[in-house]
């Protein structure tokens, strides 16, 4: 059997760590394909070194620019591939452009597509990642939801029940890999954890304000990883010298998944408009405090561990001071175990 499995960004590149070893495993021809969406050395390469990713056998150029055109980029150069490769599954991960991409250059050569983190939906029609989502399931002959209510959504909409799987997140499976690998455990350090990146917080200089206001007034210590786009717009906005006048904030290149796994097993609390990186933060133990009005997954909210702050000041201060949940926190992500079954459901449906 042959599989195409498309990636393109930071997100992708951790769920790609999950699936590449148990295909290597079973000896199953795993194709990777880089849609050059990510292509800074920390954003990308440093991905691929440090989880002995094999490199990608296709690597595009480097894709900048508006929605639209960067999708339309990796359209052009994913066909092409898929066409070369005809491969029996092209699988996607996430909600990312590049999974739109690879999901609609795959479905219109007729060749299955799988989606891994299928049937998310946060209703927030605006949102990028959302309307990536939606179309990648719609096209997509497999679809292997990370939690219960992406599944149940996915029922609802009429998908097909023998199509839909759930299996747990390959989130999961890969930090758990990480951190036995390297021993990390979870403690309660003294500092907490930003991260900020999300096109509703990065295009509005007011929020980021509000949200750095708040930080930067706790007093607390805080480490910040800057994404690349996140730094260029604090440039621009005239917040970055500022931030970097601040003693309590820490502010960080983008990180390896190593050593943001380490950070994040070792701080007080997570702050984040992540999506992935809060699911982490829960498996972890951590407080997550949400800097993003829209909930991805509500159990997490619904048991106290994430608590949502937007970009309201009050809100993330309080959140700071007195957001202490100590109470239930369900396996709402499997069993460390995504993988392999995803793996085993590719071979039976398509080798
Ligand atoms: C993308 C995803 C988002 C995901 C995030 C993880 C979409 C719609 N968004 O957002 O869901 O959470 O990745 O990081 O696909 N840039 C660099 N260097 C890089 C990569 C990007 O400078 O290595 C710059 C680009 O030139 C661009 C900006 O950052 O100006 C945004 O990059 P883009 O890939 O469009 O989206 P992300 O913000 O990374």
């Amino acid at each position: 059997m042959k599989i195409v499995s498309i990636v393109g960004t930071r997100p992708n590149f951790t769920k790609e760590y999950a699936i590449n070893d148990v295909c290597r495993a079973k000896g199953i021809e795993e194709i990777i394909v880089h849609t050059g969406q990510h292509y800074d050395y920390e954003m990308s390469d440093i991905f691929f070194k440090e989880l002995n990713l094999p490199r990608p056998k296709y690597i595009n150029e480097i894709v900048k620019g508006s929605h639209g055109t960067e999708t339309a980029t990796m359209l052009v150069f994913l066909e092409e591939i898929l066409e070369i490769e005809n491969p029996d599954v092209t699988l996607v991960y996430g909600d990312v452009n590049s999974t739109l991409a690879g999901a609609l250059a795959s479905a219109k050569l007729r060749i299955p597509v799988a989606h891994i983190e299928a049937g998310l939906r946060s209703k927030a029609w605006h949102n990028p990642e959302e309307i990536n989502r939606r179309v990648a399931d719609t096209l997509s002959d497999a679809l292997f939801p990370h939690i219960k209510e992406a599944y149940d959504s996915l029922l609802a909409e009429g998908f097909r029940k023998e199509n839909v799987y759930l299996y747990g997140d390959i989130v999961k499976d890969a930090l758990l890999k990480i951190m036995k690998k390297n021993k990390i455990k979870t403690k309660t350090g003294d500092y907490f954890l930003l991260t900020l990146h999300r096109a509703e917080n990065t295009e509005s200089p007011k929020r980021l304000k509000n949200i750095l206001e708040a930080v930067m007034e706790s007093r607390q210590h805080v480490k910040f990883p800057v994404h690349p786009r996140t730094k260029d717009k604090l440039v621009t906005y005239g917040l970055f010298a500022k931030l970097e006048r601040n003693k309590n904030i820490e502010i960080l290149p983008p990180q390896s998944y190593l050593n943001f796994i380490k950070l994040l097993a070792g701080c007080k609390k997570f702050l984040t408009d992540s999506g992935s990186a809060r699911r982490e933060a829960y498996i972890l133990e951590k407080p997550v405090i949400t800097l993003i009005d829209i909930v991805w997954v509500q159990e997490m909210v619904k048991c106290g561990w994430s608590r949502i702050a937007g970009d309201d000041k009050k809100k993330i201060l309080d959140a700071m001071e007195n957001h202490n949940p100590n109470g239930n926190r369900p396996e709402i992500f499997g069993d460390g175990s995504a993988a392999q079954k995803i793996v085993d459901t590719l071979i039976q449906r398509y080798a």
